[in-house]
């Protein structure tokens, strides 16, 4: 009767409660305020590194905490040998990397942390299954490795300046800049292949561990082959395990994670519903000897399985957004010679939307600069979007392939005359906020940004602003206002893109598809 008035996430908090307890988890209660200075140290471990915090009575700074897991280490006593097994039910509070506001997240969890043996980790990936299996509907648990990321990256190149991007590219499962990254670093040929089949490396454990038996793996990331293949034949039979996917795109911050790490999906939930991982480093870093391998269930996310319930998606179409105009007429060109065409999308209407059951495709007309918000909500499932809006906005989503259309340069531009004086401050006029912000920072400029929303070349004309950073196609904008470029920052194209759980329940229809618009390019280059 009581589960009638429940909503989804407050029955899955009193269904996991009594999950981590039948497995002999202890509940851990904690305030809701922590001393700052404990995520101060520890940020990039934090989802978001944005904290709420306050002055104390007795003048200390608090939090109101972000997190649970570095509550639960930093309190975390256990004898040499033994393990403390707890689980909690706590609101934290962060930043949305999708509204850029502080919220109030429901998380259920669970950390494992002292002596851990095999046994331990494969019975918390076996609880993982279980937990996704309360939540109802169709799930998926992929299973990646830091120890096999780490050193395929490690034996790459081990400047800093190499890891962050080349986990990135993995994590997006972005194989052409990976590309690009390795032959910039003069990456040996055979270290940078090894990292390629890495990021396109995903399915049943089985054909995964297959496949990493044929590569030139070094010892440590063998030995990190090994524990999951290990763990894959200690949870064969496990209820759940025909969800079980090994998947190199799940990948976390290498300076805390250093074994197995995982996270869950739900059809229909556009982002994951459980994360986790073994974070061996974070406990050194906290001055703890032993292992630590926990997971938490986003209950806040449950919401959004009941919004896409309610959504017109039958699961057997692929959802595509498009740019509106001239860039999205090109795209759709080459969509409709890859095998998806629709051929009502090219009457004259004011029509949005557009399907062609029997090619299995539905495509949407966007504003450009939507089309990673779309997809990155699951409102679509792959989309095309410029790579200047991916940079400016950092979706979370997979970037599947470089479509080169589109070509374009983020460019400074000024007036012809423009010599910057390094004593004053640069005033800088854009619409990308997030790029300007960051090519002045690597260039150590201090710099005044005015975001504005379109026709940026009028500023400088008007003394709105020193230069510009935008885009620049022919040029012929530039010229006809007398601006000039005077520096390139980076070059630009349009990228297809997918929201990383359609790629999980959709994983052939999306390969082939993106398989299928490369194939049109080589076809291209080649006539
Ligand atoms: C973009 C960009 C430049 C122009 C560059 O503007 O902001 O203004 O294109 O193209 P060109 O080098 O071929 O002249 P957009 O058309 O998107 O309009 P907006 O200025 O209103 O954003």
């Amino acid at each position: 009767m009581i589960d009638d008035v429940l909503k989804p996430e407050e029955r899955a908090v009193f269904a996991l409660r009594s999950l981590f307890s039948s497995h002999g988890f202890l509940p851990f209660k904690m305030s809701r305020f922590e001393e700052y200075e404990l995520y101060a140290r520890n940020k990039d471990f934090l989802v978001s590194d944005s904290v709420i915090t306050f002055t104390d009575t007795d003048g200390k700074l608090m939090a109101l905490k972000p997190d649970v897991t570095l509550s639960i280490i930093k309190n975390a006593r256990f004898a040499p040998g033994e393990k403390q097994k707890l689980f909690y039910n706590e609101n934290v509070y962060r930043v949305s990397a999708k509204t850029h506001q502080f919220t109030e997240i429901m998380q259920s969890g669970v950390e494992c942390i002292g002596n851990l043996n095999d046994s331990d980790k494969a019975g918390m990936l076996e609880l993982a299954l279980s937990a996704l299996g309360l939540l109802g509907g169709s799930f998926v648990l992929s299973v990646s490795h830091m120890g096999l990321i780490s050193a395929a990256i490690e034996e790459a190149s081990s400047l800093d300046g190499f890891k962050a991007v080349a986990l990135d590219c993995l994590s997006g499962k972005n194989l052409h800049e990976l590309a690009g990254l390795c032959n910039e670093f003069g990456v040996e040929e055979e270290k940078s292949r090894l990292l390629f089949t890495l990021a396109g490396l995903h399915g049943e454990p089985e054909d995964v561990l297959g496949k990493l038996e044929s590569l030139p793996l070094s010892a440590e990331a063998k030995a990190a082959a090994k524990e999951l293949a290990e763990l894959a034949s200690m949870l064969k039979g496990a209820k759940g395990f025909e969800k079980l996917r090994f998947d190199f795109s799940i990948a976390s911050d290498m300076k805390y994670y250093n074994g197995i790490v995982f996270s869950g999906f739900l059809e229909g939930v556009p982002e994951p519903v459980l994360s986790g991982g073994q974070y061996d480093r974070l406990l050194r870093r906290m001055g703890k000897k032993g292992s630590a391998l926990g997971f938490a269930v986003y209950l806040d996310t449950l919401e959004l399985q009941s919004t896409a319930e309610e959504g017109k998606d039958d699961g057997a179409m692929l959802n595509v957004a498009l740019p509106k105009g001239r860039l999205g007429e090109k795209i759709y060109d080459m969509f409709e010679k890859a095998g998806y065409g629709c051929p009502e999308i090219r009457e004259n209407s004011r029509k949005l939307i557009f399907e062609n059951s029997e090619a299995g495709v539905r495509y949407f007309w966007v504003k450009p600069s939507d089309v990673a918000i779309y997809v990155e909500r699951g409102a679509a499932d792959v989309g095309v979007a410029g790579k200047d809006i991916l940079l400016e906005y950092s979706p979370d989503v997979f970037e599947l392939a470089d479509l080169k259309k589109g070509k374009c340069r983020m460019c400074v531009a000024a007036p012809k005359d423009f010599v910057d004086d390094g004593e004053k401050t640069l005033r800088a006029a854009t619409k990308f906020v997030n790029i300007a912000k960051k090519y002045y920072s690597s260039t150590g400029r201090d710099i005044d940004i005015i975001k504005l929303n379109g026709s940026i070349e009028i500023a400088p004309i008007l003394g709105l602003s020193d230069v510009i950073v935008d885009i620049v196609e022919t040029g012929t904008t530039l010229k006809e206002n007398d601006l000039e470029v005077k520096t390139e920052i980076l070059p630009i194209s349009a990228r297809l893109i997918a929201n990383k759980t359609s790629f999980k329940f959709k994983t052939e229809a999306i390969e082939t598809l993106c398989d299928r618009l490369e194939e049109s390019l080589e076809w291209r280059v080649e006539s």
